[in-house]
């Protein structure tokens, strides 16, 4: 079990607005980990522009974004940190340091990076910075000395690779930084509206947090079931079925659902009447993230300041284990 005092770090990519996939994979659990747990969670437009780099705007917009989504769902400043990449340039720093740590066997045969590689189709050649971004997310996790990183099982290779690096770090130069533990998310990775096995904004298949009540009830009227049932009298197939899925995960009575399950496994329940469960499910979800979501909005140099305020407590422990990482180097020099 991890210790009172345990510090946990995490990250998102600013490059969309969050989406349900993201509040039941990661951020339902920050919510509770904020209470316990000392908490930062950053903000990784550095990481984002690894595949951005055209696009700087696409990132510097979305750091907005996504802290308001944050602040929305009810991370607490005063709990979490909140800090963003860019602004905290010891990170950098000591990125350059790892980078003699990590062969680019290592990073090639990094399995999320490999994907990904494949998912993009970078034009005229994959850049060093995107191959290299798992030693600039170690950075992350290091300067922080977080021993608890929690995550989705894609981000597994990053820990490993992490706590790879780390234990180098230690071995040359000394005991400075922790070996950081992965905390994997309890609730599986939500499936597209689609049924594709990730939501994702780049796949067109997410249901955003900030998506208005319309929108919300449109996205899961199209959304994908059960494809062998023609008739609502056929029985049905609940397993896969992403509209259980969502109900699993958001219908806190699960009596209900369970009920349905029941009924449509016999053919006694349409798809449709499933899905104005689901619709009402999702709308009181999202009702008072909304409203905190437009109450914060009202004021964006406010919301900013949290930012800044958050970047710079942020900023002093990088410093400080910069400072510590830089002595057993022997790299202090005046
Ligand atoms: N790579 C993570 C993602 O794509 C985001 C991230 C950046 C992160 N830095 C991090 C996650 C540090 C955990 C810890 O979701």
């Amino acid at each position: 079990m991890p210790q009172a005092k345990s510090r946990i770090l995490t990250g998102d990519r600013p490059t969309g607005p969050l989406h349900l996939g993201h509040y039941v994979g990661s951020l339902k659990s920050r919510l509770e980990l904020q209470e316990k747990y000392e908490t930062y969670v950053l903000i990784a437009d550095i990481q984002a522009l690894t595949d951005n780099f055209d696009n700087p705007q696409k990132v510097s917009v979305n750091v907005y974004e996504v802290l308001l989504d944050y602040l929305s769902i009810g991370l607490d400043p005063k709990k979490t940190i909140i800090a963003v990449q860019s602004a905290v340039p010891e990170i950098a720093e000591l990125t350059v340091f790892f980078m003699n740590l990590v062969t680019l066997g290592q990073l090639e045969q990094n399995p999320t990076v490999k994907t990904e590689i494949e998912q993009k189709h970078f034009k005229g050649g994959i850049p060093l910075g995107f191959l290299a971004y798992p030693v600039s997310q170690a950075a992350d996790i290091a300067i922080f000395k977080a021993n608890l990183v929690p995550v989705g099982e894609d981000q597994l290779p990053m820990i490993e690779q992490t706590r790879e690096i780390v234990r180098r770090f230690n071995r040359y130069y000394g005991q400075v930084l922790i070996e950081p533990e992965a905390l994997l998310s309890k609730f599986p990775r939500l499936p597209g509206t689609d049924g594709k096995e990730k939501m994702s904004k780049s796949l067109g298949n997410a249901i955003n947090l900030c998506d208005d009540a319309k929108t919300v009830e449109k996205k899961v009227r199209g959304m994908y079931t059960d494809p062998a049932r023609v008739h609502a009298d056929t029985p049905g197939n609940v397993e896969g079925n992403p509209v259980f899925t969502y109900l699993d995960a958001l219908d806190s009575d699960q009596g209900i659902v369970e009920e349905l399950k029941t009924r449509y496994r016999k053919g006694t329940v349409t798809d449709a009447e499933v899905k104005e469960r689901l619709i009402k499910i999702l709308n009181d979800f999202l009702d008072p993230i909304r409203a905190r979501r437009a109450s914060f909005a009202k004021d964006k140099n406010a919301v900013m300041q949290i930012l800044a305020d958050g970047t710079a407590r942020a900023r002093k422990v990088a410093a400080q284990t910069l400072a510590e990482v830089k002595h057993a180097m022997g790299m202090d020099y005046f």
